[in-house]
């Protein structure tokens, strides 16, 4: 039969345009963005702050019950709070970036969240996106999403973004998305992967609008049952 509305996860490595691609999916179709990487950074912000490391696990985990994140979704961005306090700007910071995938590793944490964010998937009507959305977080999504890019286009692509604080050269950023990458597909629990039945889009040479048009016909293939 017809679906009314479906879940999409959207997965890929960091600089393939996957919040800005997502968020204007959702836009579009009027469904909830959920932006998950935003929930591993604001735990990075809230640990990086309480000079609590990522080498130490039991206190990563034990510091965890006393943190709590909101999600607001957003027409621009979703906002973020934990323990009512708006960090939303705080967790793009570099040195976030930087130290997000040593805690994205530790694997009670990772459960915590994954809850969060299957519950926020339960009534549908949500595109979501982050590195394990289609693989391990939300496995019956009914459209799943690879995007990628080069190296150096995303990093381009993020130079762009912050060139107004140039304390950064476009080598460095390709060094830090690398490493980044090499991170997030190496680690033990939900490594990024792209899903079997993910369908895989390279950006490289796509502008945003193409992305999103061509993310939406797919969707409508599946909602109206073309
Ligand atoms: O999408 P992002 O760059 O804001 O994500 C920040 C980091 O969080 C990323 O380096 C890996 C981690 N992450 C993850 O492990 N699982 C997710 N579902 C989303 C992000």
């Amino acid at each position: 039969g017809r679906l009314d509305k479906i879940n999409i996860a959207i997965d890929g490595p960091a600089g393939a345009g996957k919040s800005t691609v997502a968020r204007k999916v959702a836009k579009e179709l009027t469904y909830v963005y959920v932006d998950t990487g935003a929930m591993y950074r604001a735990v990075t912000w809230f640990m990086l702050g309480h000079d609590i490391s990522s080498d130490e696990t039991d206190r990563v985990i034990h510091a965890m019950r006393e943190l709590h994140i909101e999600l607001i979704p957003g027409e621009e961005c979703q906002q973020v709070i934990v323990n009512g306090e708006d960090v939303t700007d705080y967790i793009r910071a570099n040195h976030i970036s930087k130290n997000v995938s040593s805690y994205a590793k530790i694997g009670p944490l990772r459960t915590k969240l994954v809850e969060m964010q299957r519950n926020i998937a339960s009534s549908k009507g949500v595109v979501m996106d982050g590195r394990d959305i289609g693989t391990h977080v939300l496995p019956q999504a009914e459209l799943k999403i690879f995007l990628t890019a080069s190296v150096e286009e995303r990093a381009i692509r993020r130079y762009q973004e912050i060139k107004d604080n140039q304390q950064v050269t476009l080598e460095q950023l390709m060094h830090d998305i690398a490493e980044r990458d090499r991170q997030d597909e190496q680690r033990e629990i939900s490594p990024l992967v792209c899903a079997e039945d993910a369908i895989r889009l390279d950006t490289t040479s796509m502008n945003i609008e193409e992305v999103v048009n061509q993310i939406i016909s797919y969707c409508r293939t599946i909602t109206d049952g073309a």
